[in-house]
């Protein structure tokens, strides 16, 4: 999606504009970044997908200007980090916290001495640098846990602690670097849970890079498809599910969804057509399969149904195969058409 150029500067939190990243190499650069454009709204929680190598880490670097691009330009709060004098990008950089895999927790500190860090970096006092860090504490669930050492935590509550500390300065963006990967599925969806409840209380803007498309299914807004550098697809994390266009969408939403027949069934099917049907909500509970039979006299056989949530709502995704006289065919596609969100013959 362009930029659009509607949106004004402060609903916008981040704004790459045409940002290429290459390293050095042997031979010919490496291309890290290959003239990324994205805006990441204010208050929005924003996904960028990609397999390793794909350029995230770099990508998510240069909001908190760890890294700087070759060409092009990254806004951060409407300011181009770029541009700004040492002691400027000290102060831009408070805006943005961030959260990592490997948590990099200080393991001779304690849990509250750890979350107080970036405050007494800053110069705060200690006896309000902790009074806050307590708070950021109890807000992840942490509040009786003040006094030990990270190693005496488990993965997931380390993972709070680097929440904790991330958002005890009150950054306007927080970004979260496969913030989940290294942590089992249950304590994964804690954390995801944990996030959500940061951007809503907060209206933080939280700037999201993994490889796990359930992740995004159920934290992100808003995604971005990247790979080898270049964002391929993007969109609403509905839209991208409902309709990915590219291959490499359409891969990272067969993890959760699945889209595709088995290799068997698809050899085993010949002959008559085979429609994919997508549902969204209310349409999830009506009874189509039903209709095309009773009203159109077709022979419906499912070959696959499921439903997933996707945040609030509920997807349904159906291939089917119907035997009927072509009229009768396609008086049910144009019947079926104006029911569901997303309709189209499958082609083996
Ligand atoms: N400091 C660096 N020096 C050289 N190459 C790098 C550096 N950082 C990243 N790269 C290369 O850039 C590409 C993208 O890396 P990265 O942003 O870490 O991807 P991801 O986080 O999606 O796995 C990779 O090919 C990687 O080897
Ligand atoms: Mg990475």
């Amino acid at each position: 999606m362009p930029d659009g150029g509607s949106a004004h500067a402060s609903d916008v939190a981040v704004r790459f504009e045409a940002v290429t990243r290459r390293f050095p190499g042997s031979g010919a650069d490496q291309i890290a970044l290959d003239r990324v454009d994205l805006t990441i709204a204010r208050g929005d929680i924003f996904g960028v997908i990609g397999h390793s190598g794909a350029g995230k880490s770099t990508l998510i670097r240069m909001i908190n200007a760890l890294e700087v691009p070759t060409e092009g330009v990254v806004h951060v709060d409407g300011v181009d980090l770029a541009s700004l004098p040492a002691a400027q990008l000290r102060s831009a950089r408070k805006r943005t916290a961030m959260i990592f895999q490997q948590f990099q927790l200080l393991e001779t500190i304690t849990v509250l001495e750890n979350v107080a860090l970036p405050l007494r970096l800053d110069g705060v006092g200690r006896r309000e640098a902790h009074a806050r860090a307590v708070e950021a504490l109890e807000f992840v669930g942490l509040g009786e846990r003040t006094t030990a050492y990270p190693g005496q935590l488990s993965g997931g509550q380390k993972q709070r602690v680097g929440i904790a500390r991330a958002i005890v300065r009150n950054p306007a963006v927080l970004l979260c670097d496969e913030a989940t990967s290294a942590l089992d599925p249950s304590t994964t969806q804690q954390t995801i849970d944990l996030l959500r409840r940061v951007n809503h209380e907060y209206g933080t803007t939280i700037f999201v890079v993994t490889h796990e498309m359930d992740v995004i299914k159920d934290l992100c807004h808003s995604v971005a498809v990247m790979s080898e550098g270049r964002v391929v697809e993007q969109g609403s994390v509905m839209d991208v599910f409902l309709q990915p266009r590219t291959p490499i969408a359409q891969a990272f939403v067969s993890t959760v969804i699945p889209q595709e027949l088995p290799e068997r069934v698809r050899r085993a099917v010949g002959g008559h057509p085979l429609w994919r049907l997508r549902f969204l909500d209310d349409e999830v509970t009506t009874p189509i399969v039903g209709t095309l039979i009773s009203e159109f006299g077709l022979q419906v056989n499912i070959l696959h149904a499921d439903m997933t949530d996707i945040q609030d709502r509920t997807v349904g995704h159906m291939i089917i195969q119907v035997e009927g006289s072509p009229r009768q065919q396609e008086e049910a596609f144009a019947h079926l058409a104006e029911r569901v969100v997303g309709l189209e013959e499958v082609v083996l």
